[in-house]
Parts: C-alpha cells; sequence; structure tokens
C-alpha cells in the first residue's frame, strides 16, 4: 500500500472498507469468549471486516478485558502499551477496550491511555459498529458504558455455525451480590433472553449443523425467559425445550449456581440424555463461617446434599467447581472445612484462585489478612488433591467406551483427529477426516496429564459412554 509523509510521520492512507481487519484479544471467561466473537461478527455486517490473525496487520484493535481478579485486570494497561507502539507507526490504527474493566473504569481509561478511541462495555458490544463508524468520521474517542439490558440480545447478528458445538447467550449478568465478586457491578443484574428467541437460534444452528450446544451465562439456572404466552420459563423448563431439538445430540451449560438449583432442574438430571454428565457448580469454600461472609447464601451441608440429590438421577455425574482461598478471616479450621468438602464430595478437574480484593465490593473493606505466603500454600495444597481427584476420573475411564464430538484434527499430530468426551476432556485417536463434526465411539486406552488418547470403535447400539463410577 502506498504511504505518505504527514508533519513528517509515516501515514498510510486509509484501506478501503472491504479490506479492513479486526484483531480482538480476549481476557477471562467464556463469556467473554462470546462476546469477543459477537464483536467480530457485529464489525463483519457493518464494516465487512475479517478478522486479522495478528495486531501488526489489524486495522482496528479490540481488547476484551476482565476484572475478576486483580492480575487480569493488570495485564490490560501492560497490553495497551505495546499497542500504543503500533499506533505510533500507524496513527489511523483505531484501539477499543471493552468488557468488564471498560465497564468499570468509563472514561478513566482515557486519562492513563488516551491513545485509546473506543470504550465499551459487555452490555453495549452490540453498539460497537456505531461507535467505530464515530471514531472515524469525527476522529475522537467514543465511550459507552450504559446498560441497556435487553437491547444487547435484540441486536445480535444471526447465529453462524464455526463448528459442530457453538455457545448460545441465554441470560446477562449476576444480581447475586456475592461480597468478593466485581460482576453484578460490570456486567449489571441477571436478565434473560427471551424463551422463543433462545430457542430459534438453538434450531437454527442444528439446522446449520451444530451438534451440540453450551447455553451460556453468569448464572444461568437464575433464568427467567418470558414466553409468548406471557409465562416464565425456569432453566429446567428451556433445557427440556432445548432436548427436543432435532439434530442436536449434547447440551452443557455454564455457570450455575447452588442456591437456583431447584428440584425441577435435579429431576432434568433423570430424564434428559442429551445433557452431559459433567456439571460446573462453583462451590468457593467448604467453610459455613466463611460461605455467609461471602453471601453464598447455602452451607457445606446442602451443597453436599445437593450434589448427592443430582447424582441420585445421574450416578456418573462428573462435578468440577470454583474455589477461593485466603478470603479475610480464613482461618486453618476454614481451609480445613474446605478440604473435608473436597475429600467428601470429589471433583474433577476446577480452578482455584487466591483472594483478589476488588475495589467497590463489600469484601474490599475487610482486612486482607491472611498472608500471602499461607494463601499460596493453601492454593497449591487443594490443586494438588483436585489434580489427584481428576486424574482418577481419567484413569477410571481408560477401557470404557466414550462418545466424542470430534472437533479438529489433533494439536500433537495432524494425522489424529480429537473431541471433546461428555465430561469434557480431549481425547485423541487415529481416524478418518469424514468424522469431523461428528460424532465417534472411542475406546480409551491411555489417560495423560491433560488429554487422553483412544482407539476408534466401530459404532454400536450396545457402546457406553458413561463413567465407570463416580469420583
Ligand atoms: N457465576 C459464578 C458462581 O456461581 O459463582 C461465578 C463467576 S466468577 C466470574 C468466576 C469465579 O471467579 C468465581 O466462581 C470465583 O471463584 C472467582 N472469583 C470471583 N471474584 C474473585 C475474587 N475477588 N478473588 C478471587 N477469585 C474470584
Ligand atoms: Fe460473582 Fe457470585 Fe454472581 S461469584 S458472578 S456475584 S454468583
Amino acid at each position: 500500500m502506498p504511504v505518505a509523509r504527514v508533519n513528517g510521520r509515516v501515514r498510510r492512507p486509509l484501506p478501503p472498507l472491504v479490506t479492513r481487519k479486526v484483531f480482538i484479544r480476549t481476557f477471562g471467561c467464556q463469556m467473554n469468549e462470546y462476546d469477543s466473537n459477537r464483536m467480530a461478527d457485529g464489525l463483519r455486517a457493518s464494516h465487512g471486516m475479517t478478522v486479522a490473525e495478528s495486531p501488526e496487520e489489524a486495522d482496528v484493535l479490540l481488547l476484551n478485558t476482565c476484572s475478576v481478579r486483580e492480575k487480569a485486570q493488570a495485564k490490560v494497561f501492560s497490553q495497551l502499551g505495546r499497542w500504543r507502539e503500533l499506533k505510533e507507526d500507524n496513527p489511523d490504527l483505531v484501539i477499543g477496550v471493552g468488557g468488564c474493566v471498560a465497564s468499570q473504569e468509563g472514561d478513566a481509561i482515557l486519562s492513563r491511555a488516551p491513545y485509546v478511541d473506543l470504550i465499551f462495555g459487555p452490555q453495549t458490544l452490540h453498539r460497537l459498529p456505531h461507535l467505530l463508524a464515530g471514531v472515524y468520521t469525527s476522529r475522537q474517542p467514543q465511550v459507552d458504558v450504559s446498560f441497556p439490558e435487553l437491547e444487547k440480545f435484540d441486536h445480535l447478528p444471526p447465529p453462524r455455525k464455526e463448528g459442530a458445538a457453538a455457545f448460545v447467550s441465554i441470560m446477562e449478568g449476576c444480581s447475586k451480590y456475592c461480597t468478593f465478586c466485581i460482576v453484578p457491578y460490570t456486567r449489571g443484574e441477571e436478565f434473560s433472553r427471551r424463551f422463543d428467541d433462545v430457542l430459534a437460534e438453538v434450531v437454527e444452528l442444528a439446522e446449520q449443523g451444530v451438534r451440540e450446544v453450551t447455553l451460556l451465562g453468569q448464572n444461568v439456572n437464575a433464568y427467567r425467559g418470558s414466553m409468548h404466552g406471557g409465562d416464565q420459563a425456569d432453566f429446567a423448563l428451556l433445557l427440556r425445550y432445548v432436548s427436543e431439538i432435532d439434530g442436536l445430540d449434547r447440551i452443557r451449560y455454564t455457570t450455575s449456581h447452588p442456591v437456583d438449583f431447584n428440584d425441577r432442574l435435579v429431576d432434568v438430571y433423570g430424564d434428559l440424555d442429551k445433557l452431559v454428565s459433567h456439571l460446573h457448580l462453583p462451590v468457593q469454600s467448604g467453610s459455613d463461617r466463611i460461605l455467609s461472609a461471602m453471601k453464598r447464601r447455602y452451607t457445606a451441608h446442602s451443597y453436599r446434599r445437593l450434589v448427592q440429590r443430582i447424582r441420585m438421577q445421574r450416578p456418573e455425574l462428573s462435578l468440577s467447581s470454583d474455589f477461593i482461598v485466603g478470603f479475610p478471616g480464613e482461618t486453618e479450621d476454614d481451609f480445613e472445612a474446605t478440604m473435608d468438602l473436597v475429600h467428601g464430595v470429589g471433583f474433577d478437574r476446577s480452578f482455584s484462585f487466591i483472594y483478589s480484593a476488588r475495589p467497590g465490593t463489600p469484601a474490599a473493606e475487610l482486612p486482607d489478612d491472611v498472608p500471602m505466603d499461607i494463601k499460596k500454600r493453601r492454593l497449591a495444597h487443594l490443586q494438588e488433591v483436585i489434580d489427584a481427584q481428576a486424574s482418577r476420573v481419567s484413569e477410571r475411564m481408560v477401557g470404557t467406551v466414550q462418545r466424542v464430538l470430534v472437533d479438529r484434527p489433533s494439536k500433537k499430530d495432524p494425522n489424529q483427529l480429537a473431541g471433546r468426551t461428555d465430561n469434557n476432556r480431549v481425547a485423541n485417536f487415529d481416524g478418518p477426516a469424514a468424522l469431523l463434526g461428528r460424532f465417534a465411539d472411542v475406546v480409551i486406552t491411555e489417560a495423560m496429564a491433560n488429554s487422553l488418547r483412544g482407539r476408534l470403535q466401530p459404532t454400536h447400539p450396545a457402546t457406553s459412554s458413561r463413567l465407570k463410577a463416580t469420583a
């Protein structure tokens, strides 16, 4: 592309609209990954943009941020600093910040990073095309971190199949206000997408060949979607309808909250074969004193009872969770109570974090009094025990036949195929490329640290994908 010198600086002319490219860097959870894909879809529809493989070849750089822990937030400004250098070489480069840090900081980001052109929150990402047009016409920074509730769902581009598995957002925000968590302040209160709209999206995806959906939200089982007759559907009813959709074979969801896990949802595990035997159910702590200070609204006993009730419906359930260690005031006894719960319940691969005080949350007012070396020791111990439990789950899978949704060539050996089991493990095996996008029955032959190895088994009606036993 020809270049011109303006005020002694090399200035490339703006490329024609159709060739503009966007590069998106995503920090944080699956919700953010989903949102980043929607940003790319929106800019493709409005500006004909394609996705760039690297920041160097992009005309627009977007950072989708996370503020759940301090570390994630700190990464934002160091990333922006690196992009600033690209902008010094190319002043037409547009830099945007979306996600939870944008929502929290708003235009304060501009005082630290004045070269940023766009700031938008999780609830205004559908306005991104409009905001970008504003940057191109006014050459002024555009900021919109408002919470226009359902509007976001009304402006989603039509669903597009990208593989055999897809995410479908069913609700946004969270109204639980756990005392440590920033999410209700950055993503707003819970609001649910309309029931018919969720079903229509899943039907459309299934018609395009999607075989597995993950229903997404901060708190999916708080779902209360309006139905066309004026009634409200809860999450259990939504699952029952989704499971009736032809062509769709596997349903996952994340994340759910123990308090919203009603009997109707427990019963679904006895009735719906398409629902995977894998559940992510964050517990955070096994100490009732800490759970109460976190405002989780359940006890260790009621969590255990809930898991027992679900396992009565689905004995092979594999359970993963989130844990926080070093919450203000956590004593050795509190931590021991967490370890008791871990030993008693048995978890599959899980997430555990050192407590990170988030400004503006109630817990940030409490003294962060557990010394860092103790927090680290507790985290290491917890992770070691959970990793050992997860390895036992993998080892018990050796010799079983697992139903795997084949989604790509294997990373280690492109001549092999890779797919996910019901309990979300990657299994690698030799097989024909014709299996991509389809389910295959795979005999597990070896359990590795992060994946499984297997052998394709000719499909037989008597094959079983269920685990031999629970953890
Ligand atoms: N909706 C989920 C639930 O039911 O708990 C949680 C969503 S949150 C974004 C993901 C996880 O981040 C939480 O489960 C918690 O373990 C962790 N987390 C949130 N705030 C944290 C903080 N201030 N410090 C450390 N970990 C935190
Ligand atoms: Fe955060 Fe608690 Fe909601 S962890 S996302 S406030 S359920």
